[in-house]
């Protein structure tokens, strides 16, 4: 059994209670997994409170070396956690290497930033007052992170804490608590101190969330998930006024006009889309492809998807592995038939695959209208729902039409067509010819209902910070 890990220490929950963790690709059970609880999570939280004193006042060159032996320690056992998210996160064995290597870059990208959180001076009001304004770690922070990119997400919101000076209580998604734990067993390599990091894994989220919602010494929840849950914990964050940062729901528009490289484009969509199955906040949910290329377009995508191998995940053949579990199968289910109803035409796919595991077939719709459900909610599955449109104007205006305001993409080599896009596309993160924008030094996160604040880059450290300011009076002349 996978145990949960509290001040420095693996231990039982204290209800002694466990659940199990199982395979998505067979359904095989892969092992159980402490069931934490409330009486747990405050027991992380003490521990993470007590250490925050030490922890906030380590010079910010040794956190920086700590961070960095996070980094080396990942790098060094790529194998056994890509093996890990495949295993039980489902994804192809070459895409959970990518992963390993993405999570690892933020322990690098914030070991060098730590030593860069700079404050300032400012010219004052009086010849005897001095103004300096200076950066403090935000205190305990609670990270709730999803099953998609099951270590990525974790080292996103950690590496920058740490950098901070902030300590961390990580509840992880009930669909893959032993990456969590194997992500854990990795760090334990270097010796951070005791209470820095915990770890509850648990099936009964909400008990946990409430204590970290409630338990004053949590001053800051950091949560990547649906845009549901993050109004509910933001809204109960309130009440103590917690700070927040939410990474919620997209609906990514993809906009491929009619002087783009349509090879290219294709390419794009496809990386987008069907990356982990189409299970990412910011994978392509409305394709929008100008109407003078639709024919060259869909002929080129249609048979490149028609070659994709689906299947467990360590085949090295396979493009694509299974859906997380039923339920996200019955949601590609629910949008294709919707869509079907409404009027829209199957190119490709359209059903789950028989036999064990949780796999669904690559699907392309065409003919898709803004009225079907596909158009309105994430699908988080591989389905493909293309639209066409006649103009720019009209193609922003269709684009922004929605609450969320993620990721958008767009496929052109008209220079100043770029830069309008780009400027009119209500998104926080824009991919001008570009399918995969995301890295560690850049702000990843969305306007509207897609979130508040920003992961990755300098942005995501401030978000973990207070800003103090110090109006210091003095004696401005020598009395001898
Ligand atoms: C997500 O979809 O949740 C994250 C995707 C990324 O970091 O690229």
């Amino acid at each position: 059994m996978s145990k949960l890990y509290i001040n420095g220490r693996w231990s039982a929950s204290e209800t002694g209670r466990e659940f199990n963790s199982y395979n998505p690709a067979n359904g095989s059970l892969l092992d159980s997994v402490a069931d934490g609880n409330r009486e747990d999570t405050a027991n992380a939280i003490h521990a993470a409170e007590e250490a925050f004193k030490k922890w906030s006042v380590v010079p910010a060159i040794q956190r920086s070396d700590y961070l960095m032996a996070c980094y080396d320690s990942m790098i060094k056992n790529q194998d056994l956690l890509a093996e890990m998210i495949t295993r039980e996160q489902g994804k192809p064995l070459k895409e959970a290497i990518n992963e390993v290597g993405y999570a690892a870059s933020f322990f690098r990208w914030y070991a060098e930033e730590a030593r860069r959180i700079y404050g300032e001076t400012l010219p004052s009001n009086a010849a005897d007052k001095r103004i300096v304004i200076s950066r403090q770690p935000v205190g305990v922070v609670a990270a709730i992170t999803p099953w998609n990119f099951p270590l990525a997400m974790i080292t996103r919101k950690i590496a920058p804490a740490l950098a901070a000076g902030c300590t961390v209580v990580v509840k992880p998604a009930e669909q893959t608590p032993l990456n969590a734990v194997t992500l854990f067993k990795v760090l334990e390599e270097c010796n951070l101190p005791p209470g820095v990091i915990n770890l509850i894994t648990t099936s009964q989220p909400r008990d946990v969330g409430e204590e970290l919602l409630h338990n004053p010494a949590v001053k800051k929840i950091t949560f990547t998930g649906s845009t549901d849950v993050g109004k509910y914990l933001t809204k109960e964050a309130s009440n103590q006024m917690k700070r927040v940062s939410m990474e919620l729901g997209g609906h990514a528009p993809f906009i491929v006009f009619d002087d783009a490289d349509i090879e290219d484009a294709v390419n794009g969509v496809i990386a987008s889309k069907f990356r982990n199955a189409g299970q990412t906040c910011v994978c392509a949910n409305r394709i929008y492809v100008q109407e003078s290329i639709m024919d060259e377009f869909i002929s080129l995508f249609a048979e490149k998807v028609n070659a994709f191998s689906v299947g467990e995940g360590f085949k090295s053949e396979v493009d694509i592995g299974p859906l997380i579990d039923k339920d996200a199968i019955q949601k590609s289910k629910n949008h294709i038939e919707d869509a079907l109803n409404k009027g829209a035409k199957l190119i490709t796919g359209g059903k789950q695959i028989n036999g064990e595991g949780n796999f669904f077939e690559p699907t392309i719709l065409l003919d898709v209208a803004e009225d079907m459900y596909i158009c309105q909610e994430e699908t988080f599955g591989p389905v493909a729902p293309i639209l066409t449109f006649k103009t720019e104007n009209e193609v922003i205006e269709r684009a922004n039409n929605v609450p969320y305001g993620l990721a958008a993409y767009f496929y052109t080599n008209d220079y100043s067509r770029s830069i309008r896009v780009s400027e009119k596309l209500e998104y926080g993160i824009i991919g001008l010819n570009d399918a995969i924008p995301a890295v560690a030094q850049a702000p990843f996160g969305g306007m509207k209902e897609s979130g508040v604040g920003r992961e990755g880059g300098k942005e995501g450290l401030l978000d973990f910070l207070e800003t103090k300011y110090i109006s210091m009076k003095f004696k401005n002349e020598c009395e001898q």
